[in-house]
């Protein structure tokens, strides 16, 4: 079995941008050592430095614990890296990892091979979530927990939604990640104001919150029905005015 270290620092990997103590990697894998100590899977700049993906271990033991309230989780995910991984650990159910970058599914296969984590039940789609998500929803693909941790971009956030609010049924959950960003912090404002959504839990981190649907409607209904929409329109000036868009 490949040493993880010696692999990363053998594709160019920088120093750690955050210290972990040091620990032998038993044979076979450690799968608790996921949560203590995860893989630095990405690179903001070019493999000057490399890092976890945002989720700390505890994070990760928060996602995966979320699997824990269905038998076999069906999981999809926009995003890839270590949520992966804690996700593949957590279920035997599927799991549909949606993320355009090829190399990172290597890094994450090198990964599972070392932190002992089954691949047997993954799918990787290597394309955008805007492109994957309506072909799997078209197709009836039904999933348990939907995690948003693709393009954080707008409307990246609000396209995966729509698409995973279809593939959940009453019960699912729901994860939402990097609130402090403004589009996902809108996207959980609206629905912890909504029907038909209760926040469950957040992360250790404070940064990702999850929700369960409770309801059986495939999509949010129209502006007068979001508590949220139609308090932030009330008393507004009319037209343009009220967005900086006038002259
Ligand atoms: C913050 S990282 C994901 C973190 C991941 N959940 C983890 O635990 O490491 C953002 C990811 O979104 C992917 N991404 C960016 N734009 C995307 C899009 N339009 N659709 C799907 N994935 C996208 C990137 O390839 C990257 O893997």
């Amino acid at each position: 079995m490949a040493d993880f270290r010696r692999w990363r620092r053998k594709v160019g990997g920088g120093p750690r941008q955050e210290a972990a103590p040091e620990v032998d990697m038993p044979t076979g894998g450690d799968l608790n050592r996921l949560f203590s100590d995860p893989p630095l899977l990405h690179t903001w700049d070019e493999g000057q430095t490399w890092n976890t993906g945002g989720f700390s271990g505890p994070d990760l033991r928060w996602l995966a614990d979320l699997c824990g309230a269905y038998p076999a989780a069906a999981v999809a995910e926009t995003g890839a890296g270590c949520s992966t991984l804690a996700f593949l650990w957590a279920t035997t159910g599927p799991v549909v990892t949606i993320a355009p970058d090829a190399e990172l599914r290597g890094r994450i296969e090198a990964a599972a091979s070392e932190y002992g984590v089954s691949l047997s039940s993954w799918t990787f789609l290597d394309e955008r979530s805007e492109l994957a998500l309506p072909r799997l929803a078209d197709g009836g693909h039904r999933v348990d927990v939907a995690l948003i941790d693709g393009g954080h971009g707008w409307p990246t956030p609000f396209v995966d939604f729509c698409y995973l609010n279809r593939m959940l049924g009453n019960g699912g959950t729901l994860i939402l990640d990097d609130l402090q960003l403004h589009s996902v912090g809108e996207l959980a404002r609206l629905l912890v104001h909504q029907w038909g959504w209760e926040r469950v839990s957040d992360a250790p981190s404070q940064k990702t919150i999850s929700l369960r649907k409770v309801s059986d409607e495939p999509f949010l209904p129209d502006w007068g029905g979001q508590p949220y929409i139609v308090e932030r329109s009330s008393g507004q000036k009319t037209g343009y005015e009220n967005y900086g868009l006038g002259s």
